[in-house]
C-alpha cells in the first residue's frame, strides 16, 4: 500500500485547497507530491513529464568520471537517469557503512541533479543487475533463518537497516525536498522469482516509510511476471520488448490502483558478457538490423508520448570481484569485468556510433537546441609494452593471509570472507587415492595441486567440469584454491550463494573423508609486500608451466603533462601472456581477466593513475602461469574483443 504518511498529507493538503474535492479524488496518493502520475502521463510540478531515461549506476564508474558521464547522457538527449544501489559495497560488514568514494551515492544524485538530469532510484534491497548476490551482502548467508527476498523475519529486519541508513544518505534528495529524485522501485522484477505479496507489501511499507516519492514495480511483459511482481497500489511497469510489454500491462494489470502512465523500465540495447571461449561480446556494432530495430522501437515508444529507460545507457565495470552470475543450462556463466553492455556510450565513457543514432531520434521529439552538443572525448593512450617480473608466488605469500585450522573445511562465508579465493591445504595421513569430490559441489573453480604441482582444474564453468583423479603419500600436500567467480544474481539459484568448500572433502571410492586443514582466507583486498619487491634472485620463483599462481610486477609513467584531462590517461591493459588472474593498478583492484573472452583487456581510467613523471605500479596475479620469466603489459587505445581456445577445458 502507499505510504501512509503521503496519504495523510495529500488529505491535509486537499483539504486546505478543497475539501470537497479530496473525496471525490481516487490517485490521492499522489496528487500532493511534485512528481505524480495520472493514467496517462507522469507530472512533474502538474506539468506531463516523458521520461527518456538511461541506466547508469555510480558504483560501476570512476567517480571523478561520474560528471563526465552525466554530461554524456544529457548530451545524448536524456532527461532521466536510473540507478541501482549495490547493498553489498554500503555495507561490507553488518552494521560497517561505507560511503566513501564510489558509495557516495548522494554525491552522485547530487551531480546528476547539477547537469541538468532527474534520477529514479532503483534501491534494492534486491538489484539484479549482473551484480554480485544481486547486490546481497555476503554476510547475509551467514544471519540464521535468512530467506532472501521472502517474508522472512531476519531478512525484512536487514533490509530495513539497509534502507534507513540509505534513506539518509538521499532523504534530502528526493523531488519534494528541490530535490533530482523522483520516483522509486520496489523489488526487482519480483515477478520472476516469486508471487508473495505479504513479502511485497511488507517491503514497500519499508520503502515508504523512508522516502516519500511513490513506488513502482518494474517486471518483464508477460502474463506471470505481472501477476507476480504487481502489488495493489503500486503503479506496475515493464521491461524488455516494449511493444508487447505494453500491451501485457494494459492485458494483465487490472487493478486500476497499479494503472498510469507507459514506462519501458529497461529497454535492452544490447545484452551482457559472459566469460566463455565460445561466446563473442554483445555489440550491435555492424548489426544494422538490430540497431534499426533499438532506434524503431524507441521512436515508438516517443511517438505514443510513452517513457523508457535503456539497459544500460552506460554499463561501466565490474570492479574487483563485483560481477553476478547465472546458472545457464547446467553450468555456471559468470559475468565478465567489463560491464560495457554494448551500451551506448562504452565502457571508458565514449559516444558509439548508435549513441548518435538514438540522439537523433529523441531530437525529433524535442524543441530544437535544447539538447546539449555532445562533449569531445580525447582519445585513449596507447602504452609501449611494460615488462612485468615475477616477484613471488602466492604459496610463498600465505604468512600474510588470515589462516584458520579446522578438521572440516569451512565456507568462505563461514570465515567471515565475501570474495576472492581461499586456499585449503590438507597434508596426507596416510596415501590414498582416488577422485577429489567436493560435498557441496565445485564453487566455483577449483585448481588442485599436490605439493604445489598443478593437478588440475574443477571449473562449474565447464558443461562437464572434469573430476580430478590424484594420489598422495604420507605427508604429500593438497591443495585446493577455490575461486569465487560471482554469486548468482538471478533466478531461484540465488537462495543458496556459499562459495568455497561448502561439506567435505571426500577421496577414492571409499569415500574417505579428508580431516585437518590449514585455511588461509585470500580476499585481496590488500596484496602481499612481497608482490611488489623483486626478489634478490629470481630462481626461486617456480613461474613454470605446472607451477603455482605468481605475483608479477611492473610499473610505467604516463605524459608529464598534467594539464590534460585524466580521460586522456585512459588505456585498456592487455596481457598477452596471461591465462586467467587478477590485475591492479596502482592499488586499485581491475578486476579479473581470462584468455577465454570475449573480453580480453581491462579498463585502465586515468583517474586511477599519477600525474607527471610518478610511476605507476602494475601487479598481475596469474594463476595459471605458462613459464613465462617475463610477463607483457601493454596499453590499448582501442580495444579488441574475441574469444581464444580455453587452455584448461576438460
Ligand atoms: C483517464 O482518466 C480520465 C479522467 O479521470 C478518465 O476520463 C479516462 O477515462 C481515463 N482513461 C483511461 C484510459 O483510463
Ligand atoms: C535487526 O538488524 C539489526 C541490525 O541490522 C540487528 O542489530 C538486530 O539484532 C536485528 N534484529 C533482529 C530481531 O533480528
Ligand atoms: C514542489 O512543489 C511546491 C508546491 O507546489 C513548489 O513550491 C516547489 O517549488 C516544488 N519544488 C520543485 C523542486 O519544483
Ligand atoms: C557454448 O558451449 C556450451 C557447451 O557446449 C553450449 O551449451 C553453449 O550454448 C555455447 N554458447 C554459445 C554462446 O555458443
Ligand atoms: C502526445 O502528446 C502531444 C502533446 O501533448 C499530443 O499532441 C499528441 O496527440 C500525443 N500523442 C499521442 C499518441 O497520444
Ligand atoms: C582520435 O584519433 C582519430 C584517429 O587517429 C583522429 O581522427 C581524431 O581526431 C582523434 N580525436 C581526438 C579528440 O583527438
Ligand atoms: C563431514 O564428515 C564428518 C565425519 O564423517 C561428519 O561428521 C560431518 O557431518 C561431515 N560434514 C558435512 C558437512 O557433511
Ligand atoms: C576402488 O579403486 C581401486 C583402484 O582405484 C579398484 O581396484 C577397486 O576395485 C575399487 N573398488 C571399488 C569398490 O570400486
Ligand atoms: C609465454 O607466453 C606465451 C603467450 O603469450 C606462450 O606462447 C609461451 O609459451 C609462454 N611461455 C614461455 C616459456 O615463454
Ligand atoms: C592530476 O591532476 C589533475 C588536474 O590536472 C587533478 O585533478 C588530479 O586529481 C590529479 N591526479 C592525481 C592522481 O594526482
Amino acid at each position: 500500500m502507499k505510504p501512509v504518511t503521503s496519504i495523510i498529507r495529500a488529505i491535509l493538503i486537499l483539504l486546505a485547497v478543497s475539501p470537497l474535492n479530496a473525496l471525490a479524488t481516487s490517485n490521492e496518493h499522489v496528487d500532493n507530491a511534485n512528481f505524480s502520475y495520472n493514467n496517462r502521463s507522469f507530472l512533474l510540478n502538474g506539468a506531463p513529464y516523458q521520461i527518456i531515461g538511461g541506466q547508469m549506476d555510480p558504483q560501476r564508474i570512476p567517480r571523478a568520471y561520474w560528471r563526465q558521464r552525466l554530461q554524456m547522457a544529457r548530451a545524448m538527449g536524456l532527461n532521466t537517469i536510473f540507478s541501482y544501489i549495490f547493498w553489498n559495497r554500503l555495507e561490507p560488514q553488518p552494521g560497517k557503512w561505507d560511503f566513501s568514494d564510489q558509495n557516495d551515492v548522494a554525491a552522485y544524485f547530487r551531480l546528476a541533479q547539477e547537469e541538468g538530469l532527474h534520477v529514479v532510484l532503483r534501491p534494492g534491497p534486491y538489484v539484479c543487475g549482473e551484480h554480485d548476490w544481486g547486490g546481497f551482502p555476503a554476510w547475509l548467508s551467514q544471519v540464521p533463518g535468512m530467506e532472501v527476498r521472502s517474508n522472512n523475519a531476519p531478512f525484512l529486519n536487514a533490509s530495513k537497516t539497509y534502507i534507513q541508513r540509505l534513506a539518509k544518505e538521499v532523504q534530502a534528495l528526493q523531488v519534494n525536498n528541490g530535490g533530482p529524485i523522483l520516483m522509486a522501485q520496489l523489488e526487482n522484477e519480483y515477478g520472476s522469482f516469486g508471487s508473495d505479496k505479504t513479502y511485497l507489501k511488507a517491503l514497500a511499507t519499508i520503502l515508504s516509510d523512508n522516502f516519500d516519492v511513490f513506488l513502482y514495480t518494474n517486471d518483464g511483459g508477460g502474463e506471470s511476471y505481472l501477476a507476480g511482481g504487481q502489488l495493489q497500489g503500486v503503479l506496475a511497469e515493464i521491461d524488455g520488448d516494449p511493444k508487447t510489454g505494453f500491451a501485457a500491462r494494459d492485458k494483465y494489470v487490472t487493478d486500476s490502483s497499479s494503472l498510469g502512465p507507459l514506462l519501458d523500465g529497461e529497454y535492452y540495447v544490447t545484452w551482457l558478457d559472459s566469460w566463455a571461449s565460445n561466446y563473442s561480446h554483445e555489440t550491435d556494432s555492424g548489426d544494422t538490423a538490430a540497431s534499426q530495430q533499438a532506434l524503431k522501437d524507441l521512436d515508438w515508444i516517443l511517438s505514443n508520448n510513452n517513457s523508457f529507460s535503456l539497459y544500460m545507457f552506460h554499463g561501466g565495470t565490474n570492479w574487483g570481484f563485483d560481477n553476478g552470475a547465472i546458472w545457464g543450462s547446467s553450468y555456471l556463466e559468470a559475468v565478465t569485468t567489463s560491464y560495457d553492455y554494448g551500451a551506448p556510450l562504452d565502457e571508458s565513457g565514449r559516444p558509439t556510433n548508435i549513441y548518435y543514432q538514438i540522439r537523433d531520434v529523441i531530437a525529433k521529439y524535442l524543441p530544437d537546441g535544447t539538447i546539449p552538443d555532445v562533449p569531445i572525448a580525447p582519445n585513449l593512450t596507447q602504452v609501449a609494452e611494460i615488462s612485468l617480473k615475477p616477484t613471488v608466488s602466492l604459496f610463498d605469500t600465505l604468512d600474510f593471509f588470515h589462516k584458520t585450522s579446522a578438521d572440516y573445511p569451512l565456507s568462505m562465508e563461514a570465515l567471515g570472507q565475501s570474495y576472492g579465493f581461499v586456499l585449503y591445504e590438507h597434508i596426507a595421513k596416510t596415501s590414498v587415492q582416488g577422485k577429489v569430490t567436493l560435498g557441496g559441489g565445485i564453487r566455483d573453480r577449483v585448481i588442485v595441486y599436490v605439493n604445489s604441482i598443478r593437478i588440475g582444474v574443477m571449473d562449474s564453468t565447464y558443461a562437464a567440469p572434469s573430476s580430478e583423479q590424484v594420489s598422495l603419500q604420507k605427508d604429500d600436500c593438497l591443495q585446493l584454491l577455490v575461486e569465487n567467480l560471482g554469486r548468482v544474481d538471478y533466478a531461484q539459484q540465488l537462495k543458496d550463494q556459499i562459495k568455497g568448500v561448502v561439506g567435505n572433502v571426500t577421496m577414492g571410492n571409499e569415500s574417505t573423508v579428508l580431516t585437518g586443514w590449514s585455511i588461509y582466507s585470500m580476499e585481496l583486498d590488500n596484496i602481499p609486500p612481497s608482490a611488489t619487491t623483486q626478489p634478490s634472485s629470481q630462481k626461486s620463483i617456480h613461474v613454470g608451466s605446472g607451477g603455482p599462481p605468481v605475483f608479477y610486477h611492473g610499473s610505467y609513467a604516463i605524459s608529464p603533462d598534467v594539464s590534460q584531462s585524466p580521460l586522456s590517461r585512459d588505456t585498456f591493459l592487455s596481457l598477452p601472456n596471461g591465462v586467467k588472474g587478477v590485475a591492479w593498478v596502482n592499488g586499485r583492484n581491475l578486476g579479473r581477466y581470462w584468455t577465454i573472452g570475449p573480453q580480453q583487456s581491462l579498463y585502465v581510467p586515468g583517474c586511477f593513475l599519477n600525474n607527471g613523471t610518478d610511476l605507476n605500479e602494475i601487479i598481475v596475479l596469474e594463476l595459471e602461469p605458462r613459464g613465462n620469466t617475463t610477463f607483457f603489459a601493454k596499453g590499448l587505445s582501442t580495444r579488441h574483443w574475441f574469444n581464444n581456445f580455453d587452455p584448461d577445458a576438460p
